[in-house]
Order: structure tokens, then C-alpha cells, then sequence
């Protein structure tokens, strides 16, 4: 008996309350012109582990288990810095000034008139997309290691110029990542400016809950708090309607696998080549609140997504052509991974009936999305 109390006491003066330690920053090499980049590891106690670099604030990997047991990273992306720096499509970056598209790269603000760079052109109809030429997944952050209790945490801060990629006002953002034994992965966003300026950040990670370079994502099974889009033109901007799913292959109110509808003969579909729409989440009250529950089918992985915003890109790889080669050295084919980004609604800048995107002196931006994983 007296052992057993030995051991139990040992149990826990030895075991440490789970992340009484910050994660340490690891080097992970240097962009083009010298300036280091570190890398983060956040572990907890579920068995999951994620990786996020200074560069981009990059998820660079993001390892859960399956309902065995058995750990895959459920991530597209790289190895190496290198590999990023030279080509990627925002593989799991934070995305601003204004991730989304802004029509023609143009909008107005309190009179003045703004030109951004059109560095995409769907459709044929240029158009400004996450940022620009260098926008926030291009660019080195701060990174601070964190911890409270029952999780690991980085806090990656940018401060982003006045006029830098064409937005008037210093912005200062920070983005935190918080890994918890309850196995999410929460990320908060706090930003400020000196003049009014647009705003809308999101992480652009790509999915696949079977597991990198395990082929596509046509299997997974989706289901959303949504019960309108925001159809878009040839150019993959807005119409400014807000349009009803029911009746069409965007209805996700109850489960429906994502290839069921994907090739649908619906004029929709084919502007996005696919799915790459924003949906209009049910709960519009900045709450934080369920958007959208992933269910993986063969591992059992199961993704919920929770959000403060209002809006929820669903973006299912249609770019993704083989032509990058991933990390366990497969190439990510059409439709191996899918994005869901939550957001506010592309292009709201240019249309006064959205939700306002339009960060003002003296106020605080706060964001906070939460990807929660589970087996079943
Ligand atoms: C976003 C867009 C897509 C595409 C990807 C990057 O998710 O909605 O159209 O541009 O980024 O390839």
C-alpha cells in the first residue's frame, strides 16, 4: 500500500502538468536573402503534432491519428524551406492583406482610390488574390513561443507597411496557433492599423484526412452551417447575390462526399472548375461556432471547424495538377487536398451589402477559427 502511495506521489510530482513548456524554435534554414526562418512544434498529449515555420506562418505539417492509432500528416506542403520559397499555392499559409479575390485588384476607401496587383485571372478577368505579389504567406513573421495550461502555443507577428502591396495603413497582425490536449487547433487573430484599411486573413491549408499523398479527396464527407453561397461570375467574384443551396450540388446541410456532385453540369461548378466558392455561414453573430464537419471515411479522422467569421471558402484542389511533389514524394494530383478557409466574403471591399471588411483606427480586429480532430 505505502509502495503504491510512493509511486502514485511520484506519478505526480514527476509528471509535469501537460505543457508547462513552450515549443522550441528549431532553425529552418533562410529566404533568398539571408534572414532566418525558425520552426515550431507543438505535441499534445492526443498524439497529434504540428509544425509551423516563421515563413508564412506555414503550417508545415499536422500529424493526428486515425481511428487505429496509426499517426499520418494530413497536410499538403514540403520538407524544405526551399521547396516553399519556390512554388507553392498557399499551401497552409496565413493569406492577407485581403486573402480572397478583390475584383480588377481595385477599390475605394473614404473617396480615395486604391490599385492592387492582379497576380490571378480566372476566367480571363484579372483580379487581385491573397494579398498580391508578396503578401502575408511570402513574408518572414516573429515567432514567440507560449504556453498555458493544457496547451502548446507560437505567436507569429508581421507588421505590414503603409502602402505595402498597394493597402494604406501599418498593420499589425498576430496570428496564434494553440495546440490542446482537447486536440484543437486554435487560431486567434489580433490586428490594428494606423489609417482604415481592408482586412481579411485565413489559413490556407490544404487537407487530406487519409493523409498527404494518399491520393484524392473525393471520399470525404462534408457537412456545413450554410444554407446560402455567394454565386460568383466567370472570374470568380461575387455577383453580390446571396444565393440559396437547396435544390443544387452547394446544399452540404446534410453529409454529402465531396465527388458526389463535384462534376455537376452546373454553371457554378464550372467557373470554379469544382468546388471553389465562399458559403454563407447560418451563424452570423461573431460567435464562435460550428461551420463545417469533415468525416473521412476509411481512417475515421473527423475535422469540425468553428469560426468567428462569417464566411467559409471551400476550395477542393482543382489546381492541383501533379506538377508539385509533396512531402513523402508524391505529387499532388487534381483534387488532392481541399481548403476550407474561413473568412469574410471575396471581394467585400467592392460590395457594400457584405459584412464589412474595413479595419478602422483605433479598433481591434479579433478572429478566432478552431480545426478540432477526432476519430470515429
Ligand atoms: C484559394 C482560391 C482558389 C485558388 C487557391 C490557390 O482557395 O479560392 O481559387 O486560387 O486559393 O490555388
Amino acid at each position: 500500500m505505502k509502495n503504491i502511495l510512493i509511486c502514485l506521489l511520484a506519478m505526480t510530482t514527476l509528471a509535469p502538468a501537460f505543457a508547462a513548456a513552450k515549443p522550441q524554435a528549431q532553425p529552418f534554414g533562410k529566404t533568398t536573402d539571408g534572414t532566418p526562418v525558425e520552426i515550431y512544434t507543438l505535441t499534445n498529449p492526443k498524439g497529434t503534432r504540428l509544425r509551423a515555420m516563421t515563413y508564412g506562418a506555414i503550417v508545415v505539417s499536422l500529424e493526428t491519428p486515425d481511428r487505429n492509432g496509426q499517426s499520418a500528416d494530413i497536410v499538403l506542403g514540403y520538407n524544405t524551406l526551399a521547396e516553399y520559397l519556390k512554388d507553392t499555392p498557399y499551401f497552409g499559409a496565413i493569406v492577407g492583406r485581403y486573402g480572397n479575390r478583390i475584383a480588377h485588384g481595385k477599390f475605394s476607401l473614404a473617396g480615395k482610390s486604391y490599385t492592387l496587383a492582379t497576380n490571378n485571372s480566372p476566367g480571363g478577368m484579372p483580379c487581385s488574390l491573397h494579398g498580391g505579389l508578396k503578401g502575408f504567406d511570402k513574408v518572414v513573421w516573429r515567432g514567440e513561443p507560449l504556453a498555458k495550461p493544457g496547451a502548446q502555443g507560437v505567436k507569429f507577428t508581421y507588421v505590414s507597411k503603409d502602402g505595402e502591396e498597394g493597402y494604406p495603413g501599418n498593420l499589425t497582425l498576430s496570428v496564434t496557433y494553440w495546440l490542446g490536449e482537447d486536440n484543437d487547433w486554435r487560431i486567434d487573430y489580433l490586428a490594428t492599423t494606423d489609417k482604415a484599411t481592408p482586412v481579411n486573413v485565413t489559413q490556407h491549408s490544404y487537407f487530406n484526412l487519409k493523409g498527404e499523398g494518399n491520393g484524392d479527396i473525393l471520399g470525404h464527407t462534408l457537412t456545413f452551417k450554410a444554407s446560402r453561397i455567394t454565386p460568383v461570375n466567370a472570374g470568380l467574384i461575387p455577383t453580390g447575390e446571396l444565393r440559396s443551396v437547396q435544390g443544387t450540388p452547394f446544399d452540404f446541410s446534410t453529409p454529402h462526399t465531396i465527388g458526389e456532385r463535384v462534376n455537376a453540369t452546373d454553371e457554378q461548378m464550372k467557373f470554379g472548375g469544382g468546388y471553389d466558392h465562399n458559403w454563407v455561414l447560418d451563424s452570423q453573430n461573431g460567435s464562435l461556432a460550428l461551420a463545417a464537419t469533415v468525416h473521412e471515411p476509411t481512417t475515421g479522422r473527423v475535422m469540425q471547424v468553428l469560426t468567428t467569421e462569417p464566411g467559409l471558402q471551400f476550395y477542393c484542389g482543382n489546381f492541383l495538377d501533379g506538377k508539385l511533389i509533396g512531402k513523402s514524394g508524391k505529387p499532388y494530383q487534381f483534387r488532392n487536398g481541399f481548403c476550407l478557409e474561413t473568412q469574410h466574403y471575396p471581394d467585400s471591399p467592392n460590395q457594400p451589402k457584405f459584412p464589412s471588411t474595413i479595419l478602422q483606427p483605433g479598433q481591434t480586429l479579433k478572429s478566432t477559427t478552431v480545426y478540432r480532430f477526432s476519430v470515429k
